[in-house]
């Protein structure tokens, strides 16, 4: 296949320029004049068959290098071989270099793509691994209750109520995962449209802190809100932006010690049009070592304590791509047994300061 490429680019190449060539000597030896009709016709075959070969060994050297580059490029993107190839510079001389040019583009592309594929692959098969765990422990424990209750507990008065209530929070856990599960989904597809608006910053703090309150007052933690200009204004998605709220202030409050306090402030950012909203607790803080891990989905410092507390690893994990959706930043910085700050930058409507 290459040699039969080969020959018929460099036969048409020399082949034409020695017919060229010939008829210009023969036009010149004719001008001049003095030769016979077989001196000419002599003097223009070996001048045919010694032009026609150099030309072709010549043409025959500049296309094979490129000829077989693009082979080797096209074999190896059929066997899903994508090797890092000289870089070639845009400059073409000929329609050869164009193509070799292309393949290689196509190989980069179909590299990347491939790529991408199996990040997502991986990424699907990593979640649905995830989610069975995560189901398994409250669909088992649903089915002990019950079992228990069937075989006889459910006459017993003591017991009976206590066993309908623990299978009852475990629903309720369902419940709670499904539907984190359905936004995280949602957000990670994509499908999740923001609907970017301008709204005080400060109403939308209040709002939240007083859905909480009563969840603190429980838990026997004080909210506190920082005083900031109230007429303050930003760009968001004002559910998305409630829902960072409250999943953030839920945890402040969830790991914070008995007595302790949630600060929520806002401070300006070095950059003129950002703020950065903080949310700082007194609570048990979280390890050096798990400080970049805590928005990985269903990561839990110390599983059993965040179950306890209906804790299903998703709350991070939403927070983390609402805000690289609206193109912000998310800052976590933690001292165990101190307290934990989470804070999250905020694009102001004018440029009015704190
Ligand atoms: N303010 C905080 N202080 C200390 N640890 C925290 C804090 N916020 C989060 N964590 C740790 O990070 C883990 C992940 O938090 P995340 O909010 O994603 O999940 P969760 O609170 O366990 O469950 P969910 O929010 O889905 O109900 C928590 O289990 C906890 O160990
Ligand atoms: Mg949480």
């Amino acid at each position: 296949m290459k040699t039969r490429l080969l020959s018929a680019i460099s036969i048409r190449t020399a082949g034409i320029s020695a017919l060229l060539f010939m008829a210009a000597a023969l036009a010149l030896l004719v001008l001049i004049g003095g030769f016979s009709r077989l001196q000419l016709i002599t003097i223009s075959v070996i001048n045919l068959l010694l032009s026609f070969s150099i030309i072709y060994i010549v043409s025959s050297v500049i296309h094979n290098r490129r000829l077989r580059e693009i082979k080797r490029v096209i074999k190896n993107i059929a066997n899903k071989k994508f090797g890092e190839y000289e870089t070639v510079s845009d400059f073409q001389r000929d329609e050869l270099d164009q193509i070799l040019l292309q393949s290689i583009r196509a190989s980069n592309l179909i590299e990347k793509e491939i790529k991408r594929l199996n990040k997502i692959e991986n990424y699907r098969k990593e979640f649905i691994g995830d989610i069975s765990h995560e189901l398994k422990t409250p669909i088992f424990a649903i089915q002990g209750f019950i079992e228990t209750l069937l075989n006889g507990a459910v006459h017993d008065e003591e017991v009976n109520e206590v066993f309908l209530k623990k299978a009852m929070r475990n629903v309720n856990r369902l419940i709670y995962l499904t539907k984190d599960l359905m936004e995280i989904s949602k957000l990670e597809t994509g499908e999740m449209k923001s609907n970017v608006q301008e709204m005080y910053l400060r109403d939308v703090i209040l709002d939240v802190v007083e859905s909480l309150q009563y969840k603190a007052q429980k838990e026997h933690v004080e909210i506190v809100v920082k005083s900031f200009d109230k007429n303050m204004q930003v760009r968001a998605d004002r559910n998305q932006i409630k829902q960072v709220l409250v999943n953030l202030i839920e945890n402040a409050i969830k790991y914070n010690r008995e007595g302790g306090v949630v600060e929520i402030g806002v401070n300006q950012s070095r950059k003129k049009d950002k703020v950065w909203l903080y949310i700082k607790d007194t609570g048990i803080g979280i390890e050096k070592n798990d400080l970049t891990r805590v928005t990985e989905r269903f990561f839990r410092v110390d599983k059993s304590r965040s179950r306890e507390k209906g804790g299903t690893g998703l709350g991070l994990s939403i927070v983390k791509h609402i805000i690289e959706a609206h193109g912000e930043a998310l800052k976590i910085e933690s001292e165990p047994e101190q307290g934990s700050t989470f804070s999250f930058t905020l694009t102001k409507v004018s440029h009015v300061s704190v």
